[in-house]
């Protein structure tokens, strides 16, 4: 269902030349792209049902800068019913980020399936209709399963129904390609920063810190390692697949280049809170590779990009927009911590 409320506007309205679209726009990654976006000029249109994954009112309060900026709109609507194609008349690129993110989750969502690969080819169809420059479509290292490693084949071999669906997203795009859309695919390695989504494991850890907040699942040894990505750097990587005329038709890794294990982020989060993380030990959970790394010389060579921030830097900036949520009156919160603690047995492993 749609909806319309200050700072949002109906699909019809037209946006206008020099405009880019962000779909899941009020998401984690989805709302810095929007904020780097309007920073840069842009004007800007996002697209997000808010009903997908964690609460609405963290997605709003995500976007509570854009919304006061009047070369941003919100459509509120999912991207499988809204009016695409009227929506993105005029509109220049098109970063399609909305999507169920995450690994464990997939495994019992049956929805998961219609959400991101009806939805991708639903946004496709659209900007080819529409006459859209380009897609950014926003992709996962999920897709590698466990072939991304130091040496490894780097094959799409995805080891959960999220990143098969995610393959599928890839696939479609060279459909759409050979259509004559230009579509640049972005794989993003395990992204962290203020706004994480409450499943994901860092987001997990720093509420651990808290007396009242649950204690963390740890799945398996936690020595398994991630190439994490700070948000900031992950946006800057987006916009400029968005403009960079060497990106055309290209799929890129997008790896912040620092990998550590699961147990060297409880131990740095602990160092940043003055608070040990509490953990509670798991069975290790199908779906979860031992290693990821990204390719990053592609991206530097493409996109001229190349990650600035690393994991304690990020991981302070993360836990400070915790405290910031922590020390706010309830109706004011940038999240929700109770729900973490609602997620935290059902979502018990890193969503990547
Ligand atoms: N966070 C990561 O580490 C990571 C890693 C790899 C890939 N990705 C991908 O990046 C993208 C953004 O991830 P995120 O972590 O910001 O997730 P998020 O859940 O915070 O954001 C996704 C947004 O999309 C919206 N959405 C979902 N389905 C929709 C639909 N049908 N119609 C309209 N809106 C819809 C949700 O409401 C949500 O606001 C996703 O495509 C995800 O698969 C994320």
């Amino acid at each position: 269902m749609q909806s319309i409320l200050p700072g949002e506007c109906t699909p019809e309205a037209s946006a206008g030349r020099g405009t880019a679209a962000v779909t899941g726009a009020a998401g984690f990654i989805g709302s810095h792209l929007v904020d780097l976006l309007l920073a840069q000029g842009h004007r800007v249109l996002g697209l997000d049902s808010l009903a997908v994954g964690y609460s609405a009112a963290q997605k709003r309060a995500n976007l509570r800068e854009a919304t006061a900026n009047p070369r941003f709109r919100l459509v509120v609507d999912d991207i499988r019913r809204a009016r695409l194609a009227e929506s993105l008349s005029g509109v220049d690129t098109v970063y399609h980020l909305a999507a169920k993110a995450g690994v464990q989750d997939s495994w019992h969502d049956s929805d998961i399936w219609d959400v991101n690969v009806a939805g991708a080819q639903a946004v496709l169809s659209a900007a080819l209709t529409a006459g859209a420059r380009r897609v950014v479509l926003a992709s996962s290292s999920s897709v590698y399963g466990d072939s991304a490693t130091a040496g490894g084949a780097r094959a799409l071999s995805p080891t959960s129904p999220y990143g098969a669906t995610k393959a599928a997203c890839e696939h479609l795009a060279g459909v759409y390609a050979r259509r004559g859309l230009d579509v640049v695919v972005l794989r993003y390695f395990t992204v962290f920063g203020p706004r994480q989504r409450p499943d994901m494991a860092m987001h997990r850890i720093i509420e651990s810190t808290r007396p009242q907040g649950p204690a963390f699942c740890r799945r398996g040894t936690g020595e398994q390692t991630r190439e994490y990505t700070y948000v900031s750097d992950v946006a800057a990587a987006t916009l400029a697949a968005g403009t960079a005329s060497r990106a055309a038709g290209r799929t890129l890794d997008i790896g912040g280049g620092c990998r550590h294990s699961l147990n060297e982020v409880i131990a740095a989060v602990t160092a940043i809170r003055g608070t040990a993380a509490r953990v509670r030990g798991v069975p290790s959970a199908a779906g979860d590779p031992q290693a990821t790394v990204a390719d990053g010389e592609q991206a530097r060579l493409v996109l001229d990009w190349a990650p600035a921030t690393g994991l304690h830097q990020g991981l302070a900036e993360q836990a400070a927009w915790h405290r910031r949520a922590w020390a706010a009156p309830p109706a004011q919160r940038d999240h929700d911590p109770a729900a973490t603690s609602e997620q935290n047995l059902a979502a018990a492993t890193a969503a990547f």
